[in-house]
């Protein structure tokens, strides 16, 4: 049986707004959803004076739900200052959309997290951080939370993938339980530099793999 989608979801999934990759993006964010493996990625162009996002692009691996949300936020994000994006959230997505079902709720909320990904990186990338939490294995785990393992579509601490984290000084070191002639391999390594090379106390990332 079709799901019960209002015509607004309709018509964002079938014209979504925002759709591609900003190549010189400011920030970008690349999320995974535990509950159904699908991907979104959102890329930002951020006013270095005002901190207003000047433009927002996202590309979605998911379902029509991800998409039409996808479309909702980055248009609600567009010329919001970062702080005002900040309080986006997927209700707000939903309501703008006529309502979603209940049972797609994780697909707007991992548009909505891709979107709020994205503006912590800018944080990241450009000290603009306030709370300043010191970098520890637990930190680093819960980051590794959010890199895909696309050979499963889920993440790979769920996975088993993360055979060690050490944190040191500054100087952070993942072992991935993978050959480093694996075809996932750089594009592992790319995410976890990615996720936590911007956190304000690491100097240093190293990403070792087992065979
Ligand atoms: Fe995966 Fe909707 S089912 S994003």
């Amino acid at each position: 049986m079709p799901l019960p989608y209002s015509e607004l979801v309709m018509e964002h999934f079938r014209h979504p707004h925002n759709v591609g990759r900003i190549e010189d993006a400011d920030a970008k964010s690349v999320e995974g959803s535990p509950a159904c493996g699908d991907m979104v990625a959102v890329y930002l162009k951020v006013d270095p004076e005002t901190h207003r996002i000047a433009d927002i692009k996202f590309e979605s691996y998911g379902c029509a739900s991800n998409i039409a949300t996808g479309s909702i936020i980055t248009e609600l994000a567009k010329g919001k200052t970062l702080e005002e994006a900040k309080g986006i959230t997927w209700q707000q997505a939903s309501e703008a959309l006529g309502g979603l079902p209940p049972i797609k709720t994780h697909c707007s909320v991992l548009a909505v997290d891709g979107l709020q990904a994205a503006i912590q990186n800018y944080e990241e990338r450009h000290g603009l951080v306030k709370e300043r939490v010191p970098t520890t294995v637990e930190v680093v785990r819960k980051r590794l939370k959010r890199v895909m393992n696309p050979v499963t579509g889920l993440d790979v601490v769920r996975t088993k993938l993360v055979r060690d984290i050490e944190v040191a000084e500054g100087k952070v070191r993942v072992v991935i339980d993978l050959p480093a002639d694996h075809q996932f391999a750089p594009s592992i390594r790319e995410e976890v530099m990615e996720k936590v090379g911007h956190l304000w106390d690491v100097e240093q990332v190293t990403v070792e793999f087992t065979e």
